[in-house]
């Protein structure tokens, strides 16, 4: 008869088997994984985490596959560490992809170790993280490892505006497997990774065209031209610290508020503000620094910078409370809304209103970009998306019209009339169908062309259209106005607003789901 063994014994055991499966594909391939500048999988979760805070699940987790080489191959933790922990004192749950493992490539396992973990994000109303490094699905498991990547798209999709989801991209990410990203609420991606559906080869062998892998799925690719991912990260620490950076402006869940931070609590008046937008319609200024002056220290969490650099939107707080703001960007395109400053506005609002985070909208927009481009890619389409999330939303809409504000633009950028529940504007505010200029040469052509001196026939009507629509007093005389206020006192203003709106309620109709015109 064998001996039983001791408690000690067993324990020791245990502690023995908890050593190797954490040192995940061997000494030799971790040694690989740093010296390419990348953190190992267990280094990133300890890097994201609470110290000590970790709760692991599934650290022994096998692979049941036995042909095509794979009988009795130890695959440590199948590939990916995932389970519990805080960050800043609240819970969320993760799953972190090991490329030493088989190229942190997805079996069944895996897949489901990652499903498993979001479904406990769901029933606990905790974020989900996914940090991604993965050869994708894992060739050797054929159909159960694109059956496990299914798992994985179906909860996301279950998660979706209900708990927040950030994906963070730290290796390659090929394939199929980036989709789990797509249907992530934020993808922050480092300068090591790549991104791609099909690879550089794939494409010369199809279309012929030649690129290199990093053109083509390297973060700046995906910031500038595909608007796929929303931060670049310098490299794996910097990844993690934006993701803490971000949850600490998001609720926990859909049925929360965000958590209130006390950063500043000073409403006095920023004179600073009164000097930073021109009086000049024409000339540029950058709408940053009237972000800066209003909100606590300054400080402007900014999503996308890189894409559609003419809408800019992005966290920050006021006293303590998190908003979420967008504004035109009159440096770049004059401010002008196109296909993808739309998008990017309407998917940041759909965020906000899920998570239950007030809107700021700071307005400076001369129109909706021209063009035939504009036109055949489908403007009105994707126009309509921002008008459809601002009516939708049913958090606090806060509109500031800073300086022009003209047209389709000015209706869909918060406007009264699509809800906005606090409208300010600052005295520079023009609110109109359109520019002087552009008016005068529609409602006058006749007089100009009459005129004996025609040049000083327009400046006449210009000043005349100028006079009679352009300033913030008519908008306010009809009540699309509430207030119109000195710059400086914009922030008090917010404070005082967003206090009063904290309850606000607003209700919808009955339906499954609006329409959004995708
Ligand atoms: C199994 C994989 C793997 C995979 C990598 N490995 N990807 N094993 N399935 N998908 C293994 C390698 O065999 C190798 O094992 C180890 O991981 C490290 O890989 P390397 O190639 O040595 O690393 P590197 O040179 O850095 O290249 C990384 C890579 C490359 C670019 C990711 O491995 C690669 O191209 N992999 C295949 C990518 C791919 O086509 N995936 C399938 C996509 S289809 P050893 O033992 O030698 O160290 C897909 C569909 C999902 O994802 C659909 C969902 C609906």
């Amino acid at each position: 008869m064998s001996k039983l063994k001791s408690m000690q014994e067993l324990i020791g055991e245990l502690r023995a088997k908890q050593e190797h499966v954490k040192q995940g594909g061997g000494a030799d391939k971790l040694a690989k994984q740093r010296e390419q500048g990348k953190m190992t999988a267990r280094e990133r979760v300890d890097a994201l985490i609470d110290p000590g805070s970790m709760d692991e699940f599934g650290l022994f987790a096998e692979h049941r596959q036995t042909q095509l080489g794979m009988a009795g191959k130890q695959c440590a933790a199948d590939g990916v560490v995932t389970g519990a922990a805080t960050v800043d004192g609240r819970l969320i749950h993760f799953a972190s992809q090991d490329f030493t493992v088989l190229g942190g490539s997805a079996g069944e396992v895996h897949s489901l170790k990652v499903a498993d973990a979001m479904a406990r994000s769901l029933k606990t109303g905790s974020p989900f993280v996914f940090i991604n490094d993965s050869g994708g699905a894992r060739v050797q498991e054929g159909i159960d490892s694109l059956s496990g990547y299914g798992q994985v798209f179906y909860h996301n999709v279950m998660l979706s505006g209900a708990v927040p989801q950030i994906s963070l991209i730290c290796g390659p990410c090929a394939g199929g497997a980036a989709y789990s990203p797509a249907l992530t609420d934020f993808v922050i991606q480092t300068r090591q990774a790549q991104m791609f559906i099909t690879g550089p080869q794939v494409i010369k062998q199809v279309t012929g065209e030649q690129i290199t892998s990093e053109a083509l799925g390297g973060a700046d690719a995906h910031m500038v031209h595909s608007g796929v991912i929303h931060f670049v990260a310098e490299n794996d620490e910097d990844a993690l610290g934006i993701c803490r950076r971000l949850l600490s402006f998001l609720p926990s869940n859909n049925l929360e508020e965000p958590p209130r931070v006390s950063t500043d609590d000073s409403v006095e008046p920023n004179s600073q503000l009164n000097d930073v937008v021109p009086t000049d319609p024409k000339k540029a200024y950058d709408v940053r620094d009237v972000i800066g002056g209003i909100v606590d220290q300054g400080d402007f969490l900014e999503v996308q910078p890189g894409y559609a650099p003419n809408m800019v939107v992005g966290f920050a707080r006021i006293v303590g409370r998190s908003i979420g703001i967008i504004a035109n960007q009159p440096s770049v395109l004059s401010g002008a809304i196109d296909i993808n400053a739309s998008v990017k506005a309407s998917r940041f609002i759909r965020f906000c209103n899920a998570f239950n985070i007030p809107l700021v909208t700071f307005v400076d927009v001369p129109g909706y970009l021209p063009g035939v481009q504009q036109e055949y890619g489908g403007i009105i389409r994707h126009g309509a998306k921002l008008l459809f999330a601002y009516s939708a939303a049913t958090v606090p809409k806060i509109q500031v019209i800073l300086r022009k504000s003209y047209g389709g633009a000015h209706v869909a950028m918060s406007s009264r009339d699509l809800g906005a529940d606090y409208v300010v504007a600052w005295p520079t505010a023009e609110v109109a169908v359109m520019g002087a200029e552009g008016a005068v040469e529609i409602v006058f052509r006749k007089e100009m062309q009459e005129a004996q001196d025609k040049a000083a026939k327009r400046a006449e009507l210009i000043d005349l259209y100028r006079s009679t629509f352009a300033s913030p007093y008519v908008a306010a005389g009809r009540r699309l106005v509430d207030d119109i206020i000195e710059p400086a006192d914009t922030r008090r203003r917010l404070a005082q607003a967003l206090e009063y709106l904290r309850a606000k309620r607003d209700y919808r109709p009955p339906k499954k789901h609006g329409l959004i015109p995708l």
